[in-house]
């Protein structure tokens, strides 16, 4: 990978411009956690993990900045930020995982001076990130051998580099099988209404040259009738106990349409994104985006004035069209329930190389 999603840099966090790619490559800085917050709810950066990585480096950010010697005035603003990083995108459960594994350091019986809590904050955040990484290469470690010579591999929205840390979940699971050897054909949905398929993914493919083709979301179906699709993967961003599924909208129309082709369907997913809380996908809150998301297409109309239009950000997709969960930890199988609690549980060293 060529490129970096997000960074560090001290006294900024340093962001690639997701909304430009792929026609332009250019880099925004964000120098407090006002423009993170905006950049997140706008979309300069997306992806589940990638959120919670900018969400808590934002926190990071923020602490860093403030100039007071109150140890009270200090928690209480931090807190504040906290709560406006998950006030920015309400789907992925990642954001709110980080967010909370930062405030972990706020809480005031641990009696840490200032420049503690800001050492421990920066740590944390810069930990996220390098755990991030290495979950990835673990989750396409697992997910490999999924992938057959000659297969056609179908993902949705983008779930690569540029919505992780680095290396990505579904596309993380290419990335390894192409390194490990195998010869196969990638098929990239582009993904209404912001074209997260055909931008982004097929962007960090074209990269790599990984042979890939972009279809329109209403294609699948046809190309699964006609053999050329045998694999579906894609990303989550927010994982039920029972395994139902949160993902970009447009994911429970391809998983039917795999069951129904007899398409083995997986989602590639970090343990942060389990969200054991919740018994079903039922509760999953669903961001409903701006109808000029529809209605425009690069900034120009594309539909008649005066029309409605619905932007639901994602669907769920139940359960028992899922084959299998990849994670960093090993792919969960049903009953989901029984697996996914123990995953999450299991420390990550013990199932290393466990495969199933
Ligand atoms: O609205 P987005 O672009 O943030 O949606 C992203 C997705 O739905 C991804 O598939 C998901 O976050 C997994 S990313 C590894």
């Amino acid at each position: 990978m060529n490129f970096k999603t997000i960074e560090w840099k001290g006294d900024r966090v340093r962001l690639l411009d997701q909304r430009r790619l792929p026609g332009e490559v250019r880099y925004v800085d964000c120098r407090d956690p006002s423009s993170l917050a905006k950049a997140i709810r706008g979309m300069t950066i997306r992806g589940a993990p990638a959120i919670g990585v900018a969400a808590s480096m934002g926190v990071a950010l923020a602490a860093q900045k403030l100039q007071t010697h109150t140890l009270e005035v200090f928690l209480k603003n931090l807190k504040k930020v906290c709560q406006q990083m998950r006030q920015t995108r309400p789907t992925a459960v990642n954001l709110f995982w980080a967010v909370n594994r930062m405030e972990r350091w706020l809480d005031p019986t641990r009696s840490f001076s200032i420049e503690e809590i800001k050492a421990k904050l920066k740590s944390e955040a810069l930990r996220i990130y390098r755990e991030d990484l290495e979950i990835n290469r673990m989750i396409g470690e697992n997910g490999k051998r999924l992938i057959q010579d000659g297969d056609g591999v179908l993902t949705h929205c983008n779930a690569g580099g540029l919505a992780t840390a680095g290396f990505g979940t579904a596309l993380g699971v290419i990335r390894a099988a192409r390194t490990g050897g195998k010869r196969f054909h990638v098929f990239v949905d582009e993904t209404r209404p912001l074209l997260q398929g055909s931008r982004l993914t097929a962007w960090e493919l074209a990269q790599e040259k990984i042979p890939a083709t972009v279809l329109t979301d209403n294609m699948a179906g046809w190309l699964m009738k006609n053999g050329k699709i045998n694999l579906v993967i894609v990303g989550a961003d927010r994982i039920a106990r029972n395994g139902d599924t949160a993902n970009k909208i447009g994911t429970y129309g391809l998983a039917i349409l795999a069951k129904y082709h007899g398409v083995p369907f997986y989602v590639a997913a970090p343990t942060s994104t389990l969200d054991l809380s919740l018994p079903s996908g039922e509760k999953i809150p669903i961001e409903e985006r701006s109808a000029e998301e529809v209605t425009h297409l690069g900034g120009k109309r594309i539909t008649p004035k005066g029309i409605e239009a619905y932007n639901p950000a994602f669907d769920v997709t139940p359960h028992s069209l899922i084959r299998g969960i990849i994670t960093e930890k090993g792919i969960a199988r049903k009953p989901f329930e029984k697996h996914l609690k123990k995953i999450k549980n299991e420390r990550w060293e013990k199932t290393e190389g466990s495969k199933q």
